[in-house]
């Protein structure tokens, strides 16, 4: 009898561990909204709603790591996650050491200033004599542009984007150079800011997977192919950037 017990304890441990899926760890900095950001203590956005699609139809397990943006790469090249996902931009540069998915969505970056600022547009930061403290997410595409263009003492680098809209509204700052989305967002939450185009060229947005992990990248891209060409991913963009009237 007790053989028997055993015996069944171990078919139904066995049959357990076979109907556990395997997890994906997706590294991500939840200050970005509405592609990662916090609805009580669960992550939730674009990015986060996408890569659930992703696991389920690749049969995975999902779990979320909140992040330095700046580290992601590296947690990336390092296998500490499986793949970083973070409205984040395909640059040659992050090429050297990642391989990117397909592109999922795009972005452009803006300027949020405060109402009465006398900055007006981008090239206003660029004026002779000029000297605007402008803040930035350490490690983005914002922080590489304005760092390049204006150079570091112009430059305030914050560890998220929510940090460094937060300087802004507290007068530390000039204006605060981010992706158009979270911009939007940004100045939705905060009285007494406003957004401001700028001609910087479109980002585009994609999954970022180790070089030697291609069995990944493809098995991720499949399934991005078949989730853009059922409406999926337009479905979970209209529903978090609605279309204005
Ligand atoms: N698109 C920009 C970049 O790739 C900013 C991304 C920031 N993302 C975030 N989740 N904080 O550099």
């Amino acid at each position: 009898m007790k053989k028997l017990i055993a015996l069944v304890t171990a078919i139904v441990m066995l049959l357990g561990t076979c109907a556990l899926a395997d997890t994906l760890t997706m590294g991500t900095n939840a200050a970005f909204p509405p592609y990662e950001f916090y609805e009580d203590e669960t992550i939730v956005g674009i990015d986060a709603e996408i890569a659930a699609a992703i696991c389920e139809k690749l049969g995975y397990d999902l779990e979320i790591l909140d992040m330095n943006f700046d580290g992601l790469i590296s947690a990336v090249a390092s296998g500490k996650i499986d793949f970083a996902m973070a409205g984040m931009t395909k640059t040659p540069e992050r090429e050297q050491n990642v391989n990117f998915t397909i592109t999922y969505a795009i972005g452009v970056q803006s300027i949020i200033v405060p109402e009465n600022s006398p900055i007006t547009c981008l090239d206003d930061l660029y004026v002779e004599g000029a000297s605007y403290k402008i803040g930035v997410q350490q490690g983005t595409t914002g922080d590489i542009y304005c760092s390049d263009d204006f150079g570091a003492d112009a430059v305030s680098q914050f560890l998220t984007g929510a940090d460094a809209v937060a300087a802004l509204v507290a007068g530390k700052l000039d204006c605060v150079v981010i992706d158009n989305n979270p911009a939007k967002a940004f100045v939705e939450a905060n009285e007494g800011l406003k957004l401001l185009d700028t001609d910087y060229s479109e980002e585009e947005y994609a999954i970022a997977i180790a070089l030697e992990n291609t069995e990944l990248l493809e098995k991720i891209n499949a399934a991005l192919e078949e989730l853009i060409e059922d409406g999926t991913i337009a479905e979970i963009i209209a529903y978090y950037i609605p279309v204005e009237e």
